[in-house]
Formats: structure tokens, sequence, C-alpha cells
């Protein structure tokens, strides 16, 4: 059962006498902050109060006088000024609790309308190693697609690959100037994966020594502003007219004027560190003096394959499968899969006749040469071909919408990509009404970036982005450390061989990166961390699945040598048939946690919000691990008492997992 929309509707009805607008005030339902006021709160009456010119104790009173709430809470209690607070009965925990047991969704509610949803995330640019930060739009889109797919909504999975970009211009220029065939025949992946990087290298280096100077002239202004920054605040400090707030302004500015020095200082470190990692090695700085202007050249590769240039062509024909291996054991390891993967590449025939189209519309402006359009509300417009004849990213996308719509007719489409894309997405939304597709419902479900131990976009010390590959393993050794140490195995009984404390670490590891990045805010950056995400304590997968793992042991032990889906099955039928009892409020705590599943996980539907899940969970094994040290369960003398605790650790156990596998996360029975 979903509380507060029960309460909701029952707080229209009893708000209906009192005003014109009952569904403003309804939905103002809070989980109570402290238990002694009860479960719920309702914080209607304060603004209302005002709206009719009456008290708000005086409307408190008369909304409790209207609630129609007897069947499943205690009679409502006004405190404060006005909050009327909702006590649940116990019958009704009981109930729902044995109703959640005897339910497979757990309680959570299906969809009767469903919707069908694309859900555009990971999309990668392949032909280059996946790194840190593919992390975010693959776990939180296959987060989202889990929960959709959870609710009963008709999801569609798309990885919209950028398998057609100059990522593999990069590595068709450095397969013809520095690659070996034989090579690279006999070990495509880290082959090609090396092309990449090297070929990369020589163009950042290029791209380096060209802003090293500009960016020594940004530096000296930057000083000179940071200079008189802090001139001017001083001299302000001992200023006694001015006023605090004044001052403060200034400091504050100094300080921002100095963060900036800070920041363009650190950018040049990086830059000079490009070009160290070149010249200090004799091998590549004479490739370097032998191929200069690598960006022109690689642009000019990629130029010629969307031309169809046979050569490069077969080349792409034949790297594009290799590539795509790569990705795949990530997207294995990491248990991701995808109904479709319809890259870049699927739509270029397509992107001429979209140009075609929009300028039919009389929608497009000749600019400069290029094709653009001019968007309502934007300073620039959208370009959809460049002055050469190429086409964009932006073309892509609308072409792809309107295969999307012709081939899946969505009603929904979710774009799961960084928010440093977000004016991209602005002004491809926009287009989409003039383009007759205003019925589908565009989403950029936005998100932040992963940031180093320094607070900046993670990168390794010569300045590229670290592979996503080590970071899995690296997570996955650190979770063995901590979870298989020898003080731990020592307990395990039957011993852990080492099969099952690999597997362990494996889900242990995998988990740990995942709900790192589910339980932050989607959109705030978030440091990496791997000894904070492996931890036992914590916001942690690590602790939510000990939590799990300790309630089937403690069934594992009720059970006696039955088996453990046999012996479930026992309590849920005890659970439906028995009366329950609480004789300790940590057993109401935990059957109240239990209860708001469904709560929590609306929020990752409603909202995008898996941190919110994150959130639940681990409150859930706090209070799951308080009833455990104060409640004892095996053994105690009267079988009603043990009859309730053995149903709200079964329970326990089945939220923690449903929880964990909606956010993409495997549980371990034993750790
Ligand atoms: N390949 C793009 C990138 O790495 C992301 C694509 C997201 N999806 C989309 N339909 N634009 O930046």
């Amino acid at each position: 059962m979903h509380l507060p929309n029960v309460l909701q509707a029952r707080f229209v009805q009893a708000l209906e006498p009192l005003t014109d607008s009952p569904s403003d005030y309804a939905g103002m339902i809070r989980p109570a902050a402290d238990p002694k006021f009860g479960d719920y709160q309702s914080n209607a009456a304060m603004p209302l109060a005002k709206r009719v010119g009456k008290t708000s104790r005086d409307v408190a009173a008369e909304l409790v006088q209207n609630l129609n709430v007897t069947d499943l809470f205690e009679e409502p209690e006004v405190a404060g000024p006005g909050f009327i607070n909702l006590r649940l009965k116990d019958s009704v925990l009981f109930d729902s609790i044995q109703q959640m047991l005897l339910d497979e969704r757990v309680g959570v509610s299906k969809t009767t309308d469903p919707k069908k949803v694309i859900v555009d995330f990971s999309s990668p640019n392949v032909a280059k190693p996946m790194h840190v930060g593919h992390i975010r739009s693959t776990v939180i889109g296959d987060c989202l697609a889990r929960t959709l797919r959870f609710y009963g909504e008709d999801v569609l999975t798309d990885n919209h690959l950028g398998d057609w970009g100059t990522q593999f211009g990069i590595i068709i220029y450095g397969y013809r100037n520095f690659g070996d065939p034989a090579k690279v025949a006999a070990n495509p992946v880290p082959e090609l994966s090396a092309l990449y990087r090297l070929t990369n290298q020589l163009i950042e280096y290029q791209k380096a020594k060209q802003s090293v100077a500009t960016m020594a002239d940004k530096l000296s202004a930057a000083k000179s502003d940071a200079e008189t920054a802090k001139e001017a605040s001083d001299q302000a400090e001992s200023d006694e007219d001015l006023k605090p707030k004044d001052k403060k302004k200034l400091r504050k500015n100094a300080e921002a004027a100095t963060r900036r020095v800070a920041a363009i200082e650190a950018d040049i470190k990086s830059l000079k560190a490009k070009i160290d990692a070149v010249d200090s090695d004799a091998e590549l700085s004479k490739l370097a003096s032998e191929h200069s202007d690598v960006d022109l050249a690689v642009l000019r590769e990629t130029a010629k394959l969307h031309e169809g240039d046979a050569e490069n062509l077969a080349l792409w024909k034949e790297f594009l499968p290799h590539c795509q291996d790569e990705i795949n054991r990530i997207y294995d390891r990491l248990n991701v899969q995808f109904d479709y993967t319809l890259g870049e590449s699927f739509y270029h025939d397509r992107l001429a006749g979209v140009v075609e189209h929009l300028t039919s519309l009389g929608l497009t402006t000749k600019s400069d040469g290029a094709i653009c359009v001019f968007l309502e509300g934007f300073d620039s417009p959208m370009i959809i071909q460049k002055r050469d004849g190429a086409f964009l990213y932006a073309t892509t996308d609308l072409a792809t919408l309107q295969y999307r719509r012709d081939e899946f007719h969505p009603d929904e489409i979710l774009y799961v990509v960084d928010s440093r894309q977000g004016e991209h997405f602005k002004k491809f939304f926009a287009m989409a009404e003039p383009l007759g597709m205003g019925e589908v419902q565009l989403v950029h479900v936005n998100f932040g970036t992963v940031l180093g131990p320094d607070g900046r976009p993670m990168k390794t010390r010569s300045g590229s982005l670290i592979g996503l590959e080590s970071l899995l393993d690296d997570a996955v050794s650190r979770a063995k450390d901590v979870v298989c140490n020898p003080d731990r195995l020592a307990t395990m009984d039957p011993p852990m061989d080492g099969e099952e404390q690999q597997q362990i670490a494996e889900i242990v590891g995998i988990g740990a990166i995942k709900y790192a990045d589910l339980s932050h805010h989607r959109t705030s950056d978030y440091k990496f961390d791997v000894d904070k995400m492996v931890a036992l304590e914590g916001n942690t997968a690590t602790y939510v699945q000990y939590s799990y793992a300790r309630t089937q042991s403690i069934l594992r032990r009720a059970s006696d040598g039955e088996g453990l889906p046999a012996f479930e099955q026992v309590i849920e039928q005890a659970a439906a048939t028995q009366p329950m009892t609480f004789t300790h409020p940590n057993e109401r705590s935990l059957a109240l946690m239990l209860m708001r599943f469904e709560e929590a996980i609306e929020q990752v539907r409603l909202n995008y919000a898996p941190n919110a899940l994150c959130d639940y969970l681990f409150e859930t094994a706090k209070t799951y691990s308080s009833f455990n040290e104060s409640c004892r369960v095996l053994g105690n003398d009267d079988p009603s008492v043990m009859q309730t605790r053995l149903a709200l650790v079964t329970l326990t156990g089945r939220v923690l997992k449903k929880g964990l596998s909606v956010l993409g996360i495997d549980v371990a029975e034993r750790m």
C-alpha cells in the first residue's frame, strides 16, 4: 500500500468543504520526523489557514473532523501550530506485512496503462576505450529501465553508439601511420586501443603546444585581476564606513579570483605534463616531429569514411566488431543488456533527408555556408550541416528521433546523458514540435561528472581518462580484501572456498561501483573513492548486501536443514494465517520501513532519482540492524513473537534484494 497516496485521496475529501482547490493542499503529507509524533504528518492546515483567514489550529481541527481514516489510522492528533499527526494501526501494519510476503512484487503496484518508453543510455563513442565517465549513463540508464519494467511499462533500451565519428578517423589514421597489420590481426582489441591512445596523444600534444602560450597570457591576466581584487578587499577591511555585507562581497570576489588563478595553473600543469610525456620519450617525439597537424589529418580520414571511401569503409567494417567486443565485455561484467544497439552509423543515410525535410518546412537558414535552424529563445542556431557538407551530432539525433517515432511509436524517450550536453538537448527538443513530433515526451535525464580525489574530472597522471575495466578490477580486488579477509573467513561455516570468495568479491565490487554512482544525487558531481565504496559501513552497496546476507543466515539457521525457498514459503503461509504481535518498538519501526518500499521506488520512476531508493535501502538496513540487536529471533519462547520476527526478517531480505535488483545490483547469500 502506498500510504501517502491513500492519505492524499482522503485529504482531498476532507478539504473539499474548506476550499475550492483541495488538491493544492492534499499532497502535503510527509513521513513524521520523529516516531513520537506518529508515522505521517499533514502540513496542509498552515497554508490553507492563510488563504481562508482562520487560525491554523482551527483549520486543522476542522480537517481532522472531516477526515475519514479510521480504517487505517488511530485518532489523528493536532500538534503545534496545526500539524496533523497520524499513527498507523498495528493491525494495518500486520496486514501489509502479510500481503507483501505473499506478493512477488513485494507490495508494489503495477501500472494499468503501460507507456512505451525508450531509454537511450550508455551510448559511448566506441573505438576509444570506455572510461569512468561512461559509468554514469550506463548505470543510471540501466536502473531506470529496470525500474520502469518492474512497474510494467513497455520499455525499449537502445544503445546509441558513437560508431561513426572522429574516433574512427583516429584509429584509421593510427592504423595507416603507426599500425602493424599482422599485430592488429592477431590481437585486435589491445592493438587498436593502443593505436587510438597513441594518435590521440599526438593530437593532444600538438594542441597543448599551441595553447600553452595563450594560457600563459590568460594566467598573467588572471593574476593581475586577483591582485586587484585582493587589494580592493584588503582596503575595504579597514574601511569603517563600509557595510559588512559589502566587505564580504569583496572578500568573496578576491577568493574567486584566486581560485581562477589556481584553476588556470592546474590546466597549464596538465598541458605541460602532456607535452613532457612526449618530449621525454625519444620514440614519441620522433613520431610527433614526423607527423604534424594530426588532428586535421584525422578529420580528413573521418570525412573520407563518411563520403563512402572504399578503403576507409573497409577498415571501419573490420574494426567496429572488435570495438564492440571490447565494450560488450564490460556490459557483461556489469550485467547490462540492450534491446537495440543502433549506433550513429545506422542513421548516416538518413541525414541528408533530415536536412531536406527541415528545409522543405521552411525552417532552415544558410549562414556562412552552413545550414542552420534558428530557434526562438536561443542565442545561437542549431547547425545541421557544416559548410563542407558534414552533418553533425544534432542531425543524427533528429534522424534518430524520426526513426524511433516511425518504428517504435514511443510515448516517451529518456536520454540519459551528461549534463554538459544540456544545451544540445534543449535545442534538439525544441525542434520536435515544428517537426511534427511534439506528441513524444522527450526527457534529458542529465547527470554530473565523476571527479578524482583532487576534485577535478577524473584522469590519470598523464592526463588521459582511466579505463573502466581497470577500475572494475580494482574495485573487485578491494572488495575481496574487505569481505574475504582472514578474520572474516575464519568465521565462515562451512568454510568459503576460493571460487565462492571470487564470486562474492565480484558481486560486492561491481555492486559498490554501481551503488556509489546511483546513491549520489543524479545531477551532482561525485568523487570516485573505491575504499569508501566497498566499505562495510556507511551508505554503500556492501552494507546493504551484508544486511541481506544476515537475513539469509538467520533463515538458514531457522530452516534447520530445510531448503531455504521451501522454508520461506512456510513463513509466508504462517505469516498469512497466524496472528502477529509487536512486543518491541524496533519491530514496529522495521515493519513501517518495509511498508515504505513502494514510496521509495516510486521516486526512481517519477523523478528518475535512484538515490532515493539507495537512501531507503540504507535506512532499511540500519533499521534492520537495530532490530537485530534488540530482538532475538530464534529460540524465542513465544511462538507468535518468533513468527512475527521471522516474517520481518524474511520480508527485509526480500525488500533489500528486490531494491538492489532494481538498481542492477546482485546479492550474495552469505558474506
Ligand atoms: N555518444 C555520445 C557521447 O558520448 C552520447 C550519445 C547520447 N545519445 C544521444 N541520442 N545523443 O557524448
